[in-house]
């Protein structure tokens, strides 16, 4: 969470900087600035509020700097604040510090600094290191590299940090450790981000800055060097695919519109040169080399935060169904925490669209050290958790702007469905005529995505009459019964209406006390091996008077007449119905949340990636 950017080359760096922060704004909302140089003196602008508010803020300022870096924050220490707000400044204000992660130590070094007179202006972990930055330069008489260098090898924590320095203002440095960093390499320009999407519109030459690095940067050479011992090391020049349009609306109204409809295409892409239902062959080269592993493996477990975890609760009934492999599908934030039990042999499989998520991270690197072979589901190129996964598959749905979640889920199943049918013909658990069957249905899934959008209109009626409930219940049962818990979750995440989700057949031991005819019950009830237990549970919340909203299978002919609205999606196999059935939930939610002022792209209190524990 927080997003950074920093400019150093010729341009006017503070346009740069601030249509960067507006691209990763998705990381954080709450307050936003931004340090350049204005007649030779260091300057910071800080806003609390949107990016928009900073540029306003700045708006009548001529800045025509060259260097600038920027920040938009995600408050962890101290409330949103014009003051709390990045960059913070050293005592004697010739530093300037922007950081994303969290000093875990801060307060105890904060403690010292204080006896020795250091005056705070923020409550910030960040402030303290840019003042013990400066403590150490004046203690030891050092460069300021040495102190960065010094300071970070005794703080706790994670960053990512640029600095700028008034003393020599034609160099910034910046260092990574856990949060990520990006630096974009132009002609004698450099760009520094959270992401490569502020990058891209400039330059496809990036470097991906490796954890306990630092990087020496003038606007003709970057020096990166180990935190750790002062070696320099070779940078490891990537050239970026994305595309520029990719991370723009599109026309849309909002990004989370966009990325819904383009969940046919990213399917697609998904599946693109890896599945071949002709020939019957998946290919996943990304984990070839653990293949006999997954294959072997006695069990498996599946790590995640959010929709992501809910992908891999899909993903345990694949597994099982299939490839009859018991899977055991944890919050990340719980399993690291908690001592599990971890087998040498065992798979982890870490799922993440950003792949970045500190809890998931952390539970892959414990994971690792207790000897099991960790595979990555990612949705993002060059991610921390795709870096730290011994092998792993990309789902390529496309930079995901939008806060909650759309197109990495479908595209996470669609990874997941296809490595359980490959370990499970592998494992010879699968028939070849079933195997082949699957395959087939899965080439049809994009089309059946595609189809729901049609059914965009029926649902924007149905939020109309019930965007003013305070509670929604979603039901599903077997396959269905995360797309219950992601329904649940997208409402709840963008339109804070309380949403609950669970197992149909739970309703009875909780939920059913609920019911009253204020209460719209979504049911998840395609024609799938619990259909009539879940028609069933239908009558049960009418019975109580429930206003019952279900997905059904294309000419189901039963539930139409006890269900007060139905919404008809094709029909596939229960193991790929998730893909499809998700579609008109994330639609339903989305036209909820707009129909009641809510700011969907950016809701409250939320951020897209959450790299802190
Ligand atoms: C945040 C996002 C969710 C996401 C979750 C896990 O809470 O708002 O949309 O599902 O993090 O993120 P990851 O990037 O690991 O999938």
């Amino acid at each position: 969470m927080c997003g950074i950017v920093g400019y150093i080359g010729s341009r006017k760096a503070s346009d740069i900087v601030i249509k960067g922060l507006q691209r990763l704004e998705y990381r954080g909302y709450d307050s936003a600035g931004i340090s350049v140089f204005l007649e030779d003196k260091l300057k910071n602008f800080k806003k609390q509020g949107k990016v928009k508010d900073l540029q306003e803020h700045i708006k009548q300022i001529s800045l025509d700097s060259t260097v600038a870096i920027g920040h938009t924050r995600w408050a962890t220490h101290g409330p949103p604040s014009d003051s709390n707000a990045h960059p913070h400044f050293s005592g004697n204000q010739r530093l300037s510090i922007i950081h994303n992660g969290i000093i875990e130590n801060y307060a105890a070094i904060k403690k010292d600094l204080a006896e020795k007179g250091h005056i705070f202006q923020s409550e910030t972990d960040t402030e303290v290191l840019i003042h013990f930055i400066e403590d150490i330069q004046e203690n030891l008489a050092c460069p300021l590299e040495e102190a960065v260098r010094q300071a970070l090898n005794q703080i706790i924590g994670a960053y990512a940090i640029v600095i700028m320095d008034q003393d020599n203002p034609d160099r910034v440095i910046a260092a990574r450790k856990g949060s990520p960093l990006v630096v974009g390499i132009g002609e004698s320009e450099y760009f520094l981000a959270s992401d490569a999407t502020p990058i891209i519109e400039y330059t496809n030459e990036v470097v991906y800055l490796n954890d306990m690095e630092m990087a020496l940067i003038t606007r003709e050479q970057m020096i990166i060097k180990k935190i750790e011992n002062n070696e320099t090391q070779e940078p490891y020049i990537q050239k970026l695919e994305m595309e520029l349009e990719a991370i723009e609306k599109g026309g849309f109204d909002h990004f989370m519109l966009k990325e819904i409809y383009e969940q046919n295409r990213s399917i697609y892409d998904c599946m693109r040169g890896r599945l071949d239902a002709l020939s019957g062959k998946l290919t996943l080269g990304g984990i070839r080399n653990y293949q006999d592993n997954l294959v072997n493996a006695e069990r498996i477990i599946i790590v995640a935060c959010g929709t992501s975890w809910h992908a891999g609760l899909v993903a345990e009934y694949m597994f099982e169904e299939f490839a009859r492999i018991p899977v055991e599908v944890e919050y990340a934030s719980e399993f690291r925490y908690r001592n599990p039990v971890i087998k040498e042999g065992d798979v982890v499989i870490a799922i993440s669209q950003s792949g970045e998520t500190a809890d998931t991270l952390a539970a892959m690197e414990l994971a690792k050290s207790k000897g099991a072979i960790v595979l990555g589901v990612c949705n993002v190129v060059g991610s921390s958790i795709a870096r730290v996964s011994h092998e792993g598959v990309y789902t390529h749905a496309g930079p995901e702007i939008g806060v909650a979640s759309t197109k990495a889920f479908t595209a996470q199943l669609t990874v997941l469905g296809m490595i359980a049918l490959k370990t499970a013909k592998h494992r010879g658990t699968i028939s070849d005529v079933r195997y082949r069957e699957m395959l087939v249905e899965m080439e049809q899934i994009p089309a059946k995505v595609k189809k729901c959008f049609e059914l965009n209109e029926q649902i924007e009626t149905i939020s109309e009459l019930f965007k003013d409930s305070r509670n929604f219940l979603y039901l599903g049962r077997g396959f269905n019964f995360p797309v219950a818990l992601e329904g649940a979750l997208k409402l709840k995440e963008i339109s804070y209406i309380h949403a609950e989700g669970y197992p149909a057949a739970e309703m009875k031991h909780g939920p059913i006390a609920l019911i009253d005819e204020e209460m719209p019950v979504v049911f998840i009830a395609t024609r799938d091996s619990s259909y009539d237990k879940v028609v069933s549970n239908i009558q049960e919340v009418k019975a109580r008077k429930g206003r019952v909203i279900a997905v059904v299978s294309k000419g189901d002919a039963l539930i139409p007449k006890m269900a007060d609205f139905v919404i008809e999606v094709p029909d596939t196999n229960e193991a790929f119905m998730p893909l499809v059935a998700v579609v008109p939930l994330q639609l339903l939610s989305y036209h909820i949340a707009v129909m009641r002022g809510c700011n969907v792209d950016q809701p409250r209190n939320l951020a897209k990636s959450v790299t802190v524990e």
